[in-house]
């Protein structure tokens, strides 16, 4: 049984001190609270001081992208022993806003992972396709290519470690959530990729979650989906009561 995994993405939403804030209050909110993997990802400047708000607690700190390269000459990039050192133990590679924004590929996506996986942080890989994708039938083409692609080279031990995230892009911030069944027919089908290229043991383990949209309202739904391992939440993760109704309400029993 995999553990639900719920990680909030605080893309670029608060400073140092209203990241630290929301940590001194929302680790005391969810101390009770077991069986789920919580996890917040501040934008880098916070990473640092949201991870020692967080110390000893059961809220782990991702960060939202790494540069591949240890060290260097690469002005504003951050590398993943510094992002590790600085007391994250995950990190978000290959975020839509990245592909779109900042020219992210699949093979820096690999990349990327390869480079975390080194420094042992634990990777949250996002892969969805845009609308006008989904519109022309190729969702699925779109995601064993990102999947491939992406996940090359890696062990079925690292596969069975790792999170994908499917964030189908229109979901992306603009309140039109996929369909529980639309995203179990994406889930089913990147766990069977994962089946036929890493073998079982691999692909029962790997977390995969759901992006876009996720708010407490619709979590249960989503979560019952027997291959919805947990979320990966935007705009519902910068507010601690919200946040933390996601992270209870993740908790459902799965349809088996
Ligand atoms: P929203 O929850 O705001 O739609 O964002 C989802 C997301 O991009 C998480 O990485």
């Amino acid at each position: 049984m995999r553990t639900p995994f719920v990680a909030g993405n605080w893309k670029m939403y608060k400073t140092v001190h209203a990241a630290v804030a929301f940590a001194k209050e929302f680790r005391s909110v969810v101390k009770d609270i077991t069986g789920v993997e919580i996890v917040v990802a501040p934008p880098f400047l916070a990473v640092h001081a949201v991870a020692d708000a967080l110390r000893n607690s059961n809220v782990a700190v991702a960060a939202q992208d790494v540069y591949w390269e240890k060290e260097g000459t690469f002005t504003g990039a951050v590398s993943a022993p510094m992002i590790k050192e600085a007391g994250a133990e995950l990190v978000i590679i290959g975020h839509s806003e990245r592909r779109r924004l900042f020219g992210e590929t699949d093979q820096t996506v690999n990349r990327r992972l390869l480079a975390a996986l080194a420094a042992n942080l634990g990777p949250i890989v996002c892969v969805g396709e845009t609308l006008e994708e989904r519109e022309a039938n190729r969702t699925l083409d779109v995601l064993d290519r990102q999947v491939k692609v992406g996940l090359d080279g890696l062990t079925a031990e690292q596969i069975a470690d790792l999170v994908i995230a499917y964030e189908p892009v229109w979901a992306i911030g603009t309140g039109k959530v996929a369909t529980a069944v639309q995203a179990e027919e994406a889930h089913a089908h990147i766990r069977s990729r994962l089946r036929q290229w890493f073998g079982a043991n691999a692909a029962d383990h790997c977390h995969v979650v759901y992006g876009g949209s996720v708010k407490p309202d619709n979590i249960a739904e989503l979560m019952r989906e027997p291959d919805v391992d947990g979320a990966l939440v935007g705009g519902a993760s910068v507010d601690v009561r919200g946040f933390s109704d996601i992270v209870i309400r993740s908790q459902v029993s799965k349809r088996s």
